[in-house]
Protein backbone atom coordinates (compact mmCIF):
# COMPACT_ATOMS: atom_id res chain seq x y z
CA UNK A 1 0.00 0.00 0.00
CA UNK A 2 2.99 2.28 -0.09
CA UNK A 3 2.62 3.13 -3.48
CA UNK A 4 -1.04 4.72 -3.30
CA UNK A 5 -1.00 8.06 -3.79
CA UNK A 6 -1.97 10.18 -1.53
CA UNK A 7 -5.73 10.45 -1.12
CA UNK A 8 -5.85 13.70 0.11
CA UNK A 9 -5.34 17.36 -1.78
CA UNK A 10 -6.03 21.04 -1.07
CA UNK A 11 -9.45 20.34 -2.58
CA UNK A 12 -11.08 18.18 -0.05
CA UNK A 13 -14.15 19.33 1.83
CA UNK A 14 -15.66 18.53 5.08
CA UNK A 15 -19.28 17.00 5.32
CA UNK A 16 -20.91 17.55 8.70
CA UNK A 17 -23.06 14.78 9.80
CA UNK A 18 -24.22 15.02 13.42
CA UNK A 19 -21.56 16.90 15.63
CA UNK A 20 -18.51 15.34 13.97
CA UNK A 21 -17.60 15.66 10.44
CA UNK A 22 -16.55 13.03 7.82
CA UNK A 23 -13.87 14.14 5.21
CA UNK A 24 -15.55 13.63 1.09
CA UNK A 25 -11.65 13.20 -0.99
CA UNK A 26 -13.87 12.30 -3.77
CA UNK A 27 -12.97 15.12 -5.78
CA UNK A 28 -9.35 15.22 -4.51
CA UNK A 29 -8.61 11.43 -5.04
CA UNK A 30 -6.55 10.21 -8.45
CA UNK A 31 -9.24 7.40 -9.24
CA UNK A 32 -7.33 5.72 -12.05
CA UNK A 33 -4.13 5.16 -10.26
CA UNK A 34 -6.14 3.75 -7.23
CA UNK A 35 -8.43 1.68 -9.62
CA UNK A 36 -4.80 0.36 -11.11
CA UNK A 37 -3.55 -1.08 -8.18
CA UNK A 38 -6.59 -3.20 -7.71
CA UNK A 39 -7.75 -6.50 -10.11
CA UNK A 40 -11.26 -6.78 -9.19
CA UNK A 41 -11.91 -2.99 -10.47
CA UNK A 42 -11.40 -3.72 -14.48
CA UNK A 43 -12.15 -0.28 -16.15
CA UNK A 44 -15.90 0.13 -16.42
CA UNK A 45 -16.62 -1.75 -12.79
CA UNK A 46 -18.13 0.45 -10.24
CA UNK A 47 -17.58 -1.12 -6.88
CA UNK A 48 -20.32 -0.09 -4.36
CA UNK A 49 -19.65 -2.43 -1.62
CA UNK A 50 -16.90 -1.45 0.09
CA UNK A 51 -18.14 -0.81 3.54
CA UNK A 52 -18.88 -4.84 3.36
CA UNK A 53 -15.70 -5.57 1.74
CA UNK A 54 -13.15 -3.82 -0.04
CA UNK A 55 -11.54 -5.21 -2.94
CA UNK A 56 -7.92 -5.87 -2.43
CA UNK A 57 -4.70 -4.15 -4.22
CA UNK A 58 -2.48 -6.11 -5.76
CA UNK A 59 0.09 -5.74 -3.10
CA UNK A 60 -2.19 -7.66 -0.61
CA UNK A 61 -2.58 -10.48 -3.05
CA UNK A 62 0.45 -10.79 -3.26
CA UNK A 63 1.76 -10.71 0.05
CA UNK A 64 -0.89 -13.30 0.89
CA UNK A 65 0.32 -15.88 -1.79
CA UNK A 66 3.78 -15.54 -0.82
CA UNK A 67 2.61 -15.69 2.66
CA UNK A 68 0.48 -18.79 1.76
CA UNK A 69 3.28 -19.97 -0.81
CA UNK A 70 6.83 -19.14 -0.79
CA UNK A 71 7.18 -17.69 2.50
CA UNK A 72 4.53 -20.36 4.27
CA UNK A 73 5.93 -21.66 7.91
CA UNK A 74 4.13 -21.73 11.30
CA UNK A 75 4.34 -18.74 13.50
CA UNK A 76 5.70 -19.29 16.94
CA UNK A 77 6.10 -22.91 17.13
CA UNK A 78 9.05 -23.67 15.03
CA UNK A 79 12.99 -23.44 15.33
CA UNK A 80 13.69 -23.36 11.91
CA UNK A 81 15.26 -20.55 9.98
CA UNK A 82 11.80 -19.68 7.71
CA UNK A 83 9.72 -20.63 10.85
CA UNK A 84 11.79 -17.89 12.84
CA UNK A 85 11.17 -15.34 9.43
CA UNK A 86 7.57 -16.17 9.37
CA UNK A 87 7.50 -15.22 13.02
CA UNK A 88 9.15 -12.21 12.37
CA UNK A 89 6.95 -11.11 10.02
CA UNK A 90 3.75 -12.01 12.34
CA UNK A 91 5.06 -9.76 14.77
CA UNK A 92 6.04 -6.91 12.72
CA UNK A 93 2.41 -6.44 11.19
CA UNK A 94 0.85 -6.33 14.80
CA UNK A 95 3.93 -3.90 15.28
CA UNK A 96 2.33 -1.66 12.30
CA UNK A 97 -0.71 -2.39 12.60
CA UNK A 98 -0.04 -1.32 16.22
CA UNK A 99 1.45 2.31 15.18
CA UNK A 100 -1.11 2.37 12.52
CA UNK A 101 -4.11 2.98 15.40
CA UNK A 102 -1.66 4.92 17.40
CA UNK A 103 -1.08 1.50 20.05
CA UNK A 104 1.27 0.13 22.31
CA UNK A 105 1.94 -3.59 20.20
CA UNK A 106 0.77 -5.41 23.61
CA UNK A 107 -2.15 -4.01 23.48
CA UNK A 108 -3.23 -6.02 19.89
CA UNK A 109 -4.39 -9.43 19.81
CA UNK A 110 -5.43 -10.54 16.22
CA UNK A 111 -8.59 -12.32 15.60
CA UNK A 112 -10.42 -14.19 12.94
CA UNK A 113 -12.72 -10.78 12.82
CA UNK A 114 -14.63 -8.31 14.21
CA UNK A 115 -17.57 -10.41 15.23
CA UNK A 116 -15.02 -12.79 16.70
CA UNK A 117 -13.46 -9.83 18.62
CA UNK A 118 -17.00 -8.74 19.58
CA UNK A 119 -17.51 -12.12 20.76
CA UNK A 120 -14.33 -12.31 23.23
CA UNK A 121 -15.10 -9.60 24.84
CA UNK A 122 -18.66 -10.51 25.55
CA UNK A 123 -17.98 -13.95 26.68
CA UNK A 124 -14.97 -13.55 28.52
CA UNK A 125 -15.65 -10.10 30.06
CA UNK A 126 -15.24 -10.85 34.01
CA UNK A 127 -18.35 -8.23 34.86
CA UNK A 128 -21.11 -9.57 32.90
CA UNK A 129 -24.15 -7.82 33.43
CA UNK A 130 -26.17 -4.70 31.05
CA UNK A 131 -24.89 -3.53 28.14
CA UNK A 132 -25.93 -0.46 26.35
CA UNK A 133 -25.97 -0.93 22.59
CA UNK A 134 -27.65 1.57 19.93
CA UNK A 135 -29.76 1.47 17.23
CA UNK A 136 -27.79 1.42 14.57
CA UNK A 137 -25.37 -1.61 15.46
CA UNK A 138 -23.97 -3.97 13.24
CA UNK A 139 -25.82 -7.83 14.42
CA UNK A 140 -22.05 -8.59 15.27
CA UNK A 141 -22.33 -6.07 18.09
CA UNK A 142 -25.89 -6.79 18.80
CA UNK A 143 -26.02 -10.90 18.85
CA UNK A 144 -22.49 -11.35 20.61
CA UNK A 145 -24.37 -9.96 23.68
CA UNK A 146 -27.02 -11.43 23.34
CA UNK A 147 -25.89 -14.86 23.09
CA UNK A 148 -23.55 -14.36 25.84
CA UNK A 149 -26.28 -13.28 28.27
CA UNK A 150 -25.99 -9.66 28.65
CA UNK A 151 -29.00 -7.52 29.42
CA UNK A 152 -29.10 -5.46 26.78
CA UNK A 153 -30.32 -1.95 26.49
CA UNK A 154 -30.80 0.15 23.53
CA UNK A 155 -30.38 4.23 22.43
CA UNK A 156 -31.94 5.44 20.36
CA UNK A 157 -30.48 8.02 17.21
CA UNK A 158 -30.86 11.56 16.72
CA UNK A 159 -32.73 13.19 14.07
CA UNK A 160 -29.55 12.90 11.87
CA UNK A 161 -28.99 9.58 12.53
CA UNK A 162 -26.46 9.69 15.42
CA UNK A 163 -26.28 7.68 18.48
CA UNK A 164 -28.10 10.19 20.70
CA UNK A 165 -25.49 10.72 23.89
CA UNK A 166 -28.33 12.54 25.75
CA UNK A 167 -30.43 9.52 25.65
CA UNK A 168 -27.71 7.47 26.47
CA UNK A 169 -26.49 9.35 29.65
CA UNK A 170 -30.37 9.34 31.00
CA UNK A 171 -30.30 5.28 29.77
CA UNK A 172 -26.95 4.95 31.37
CA UNK A 173 -26.62 3.32 35.07
CA UNK A 174 -24.11 1.77 37.63
CA UNK A 175 -25.71 -1.85 36.36
CA UNK A 176 -24.34 -1.53 33.50
CA UNK A 177 -20.48 -2.96 32.74
CA UNK A 178 -20.54 -2.23 28.94
CA UNK A 179 -21.68 0.56 26.75
CA UNK A 180 -20.88 -0.86 22.68
CA UNK A 181 -21.34 1.75 20.12
CA UNK A 182 -19.99 1.65 16.41
CA UNK A 183 -17.88 4.55 15.57
CA UNK A 184 -18.96 4.84 12.22
CA UNK A 185 -22.19 3.45 11.32
CA UNK A 186 -22.28 0.73 8.04
CA UNK A 187 -25.88 1.97 7.25
CA UNK A 188 -25.51 5.96 7.48
CA UNK A 189 -22.28 6.68 7.18
CA UNK A 190 -22.46 8.51 10.71
CA UNK A 191 -19.59 9.41 13.51
CA UNK A 192 -19.62 8.57 16.98
CA UNK A 193 -18.63 11.28 19.48
CA UNK A 194 -16.14 8.73 21.21
CA UNK A 195 -14.81 10.96 24.14
CA UNK A 196 -18.29 11.93 25.02
CA UNK A 197 -19.47 8.33 25.12
CA UNK A 198 -16.36 7.29 26.89
CA UNK A 199 -17.01 10.17 29.36
CA UNK A 200 -20.70 8.75 29.71
CA UNK A 201 -19.91 5.13 30.38
CA UNK A 202 -16.99 5.75 32.84
CA UNK A 203 -19.19 8.45 34.73
CA UNK A 204 -21.62 5.13 35.68
CA UNK A 205 -18.38 2.82 36.13
CA UNK A 206 -18.87 0.73 32.40
CA UNK A 207 -16.33 0.17 29.81
CA UNK A 208 -17.01 1.30 26.42
CA UNK A 209 -16.11 -1.12 23.44
CA UNK A 210 -16.50 1.06 20.15
CA UNK A 211 -16.76 -1.06 16.82
CA UNK A 212 -13.89 0.62 14.44
CA UNK A 213 -15.19 -1.53 10.97
CA UNK A 214 -16.31 1.35 9.33
CA UNK A 215 -14.30 4.24 10.83
CA UNK A 216 -10.60 2.48 10.50
CA UNK A 217 -10.79 2.27 6.51
CA UNK A 218 -12.03 5.81 6.62
CA UNK A 219 -11.18 8.10 9.28
CA UNK A 220 -7.06 8.52 10.92
CA UNK A 221 -7.54 6.30 14.61
CA UNK A 222 -5.84 7.12 17.39
CA UNK A 223 -6.94 5.05 20.30
CA UNK A 224 -5.05 6.44 22.63
CA UNK A 225 -6.47 9.65 22.51
CA UNK A 226 -10.22 8.20 21.92
CA UNK A 227 -10.41 7.26 25.30
CA UNK A 228 -12.50 4.01 25.42
CA UNK A 229 -11.48 0.55 26.47
CA UNK A 230 -11.91 -1.73 23.71
CA UNK A 231 -11.67 -0.66 19.87
CA UNK A 232 -12.34 -3.76 16.95
CA UNK A 233 -12.13 -3.62 13.45
CA UNK A 234 -11.56 -6.35 10.31
CA UNK A 235 -9.18 -6.72 7.92
CA UNK A 236 -11.01 -7.42 4.98
CA UNK A 237 -12.91 -3.74 5.09
CA UNK A 238 -9.36 -2.35 5.13
CA UNK A 239 -8.44 -3.99 2.12
CA UNK A 240 -6.52 -6.82 3.42
CA UNK A 241 -7.30 -10.59 3.78
CA UNK A 242 -10.54 -11.78 4.92
CA UNK A 243 -10.05 -14.03 8.47
CA UNK A 244 -8.49 -11.73 10.41
CA UNK A 245 -9.29 -8.87 12.29
CA UNK A 246 -7.97 -6.76 15.65
CA UNK A 247 -9.27 -6.45 19.06
CA UNK A 248 -7.34 -3.12 20.86
CA UNK A 249 -7.48 -2.65 24.68
CA UNK A 250 -5.13 -1.55 27.05
CA UNK A 251 -6.19 -3.67 29.53
CA UNK A 252 -6.17 -7.08 27.56
CA UNK A 253 -4.14 -9.08 30.31
CA UNK A 254 -7.70 -8.72 32.41
CA UNK A 255 -9.67 -10.75 30.53
CA UNK A 256 -9.48 -14.40 31.23
CA UNK A 257 -8.93 -16.60 28.12
CA UNK A 258 -12.14 -17.11 26.34
CA UNK A 259 -11.37 -20.65 23.72
CA UNK A 260 -8.36 -23.04 25.39
CA UNK A 261 -6.19 -25.05 22.89
CA UNK A 262 -2.55 -25.31 22.28
CA UNK A 263 -0.05 -24.38 19.95
C1 LIG B 1 -20.04 -2.10 11.65
C2 LIG B 1 -19.62 -3.53 11.50
N1 LIG B 1 -19.32 -4.25 12.59
C3 LIG B 1 -18.93 -5.54 12.52
C4 LIG B 1 -18.85 -6.19 11.30
C5 LIG B 1 -18.37 -7.61 11.26
O1 LIG B 1 -17.01 -7.64 10.87
P1 LIG B 1 -16.23 -8.99 10.54
O2 LIG B 1 -16.66 -9.41 9.17
O3 LIG B 1 -14.78 -8.65 10.62
O4 LIG B 1 -16.61 -10.00 11.58
C6 LIG B 1 -19.16 -5.49 10.14
C7 LIG B 1 -19.11 -6.18 8.84
O5 LIG B 1 -20.03 -6.10 8.03
C8 LIG B 1 -19.54 -4.12 10.24
O6 LIG B 1 -19.83 -3.39 9.15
Amino acid sequence: MTNLPSPLASSEVEMPIGSARLRDVSTALDTNGVRDQFPGLPPGWHYLDTAATAQKPQAVIDATVNAMGRDYATVHRGVYARSADMTLAYEAARRRIAAFIGAKEEQIAFVRGATEAINLVAYSHPKKGRVLLSMLEHHSNIVPWQLAGWQVDVCPLTADGCIDLDAAEKLLTPEHAMVAFAHVSNVLGSPLDVARAAELAHRVGAELLVDGCQAVPRLPVDVAALGCDYYVFSGHKLYGPTGIGVLWSDRLDTLPPWQGGGR
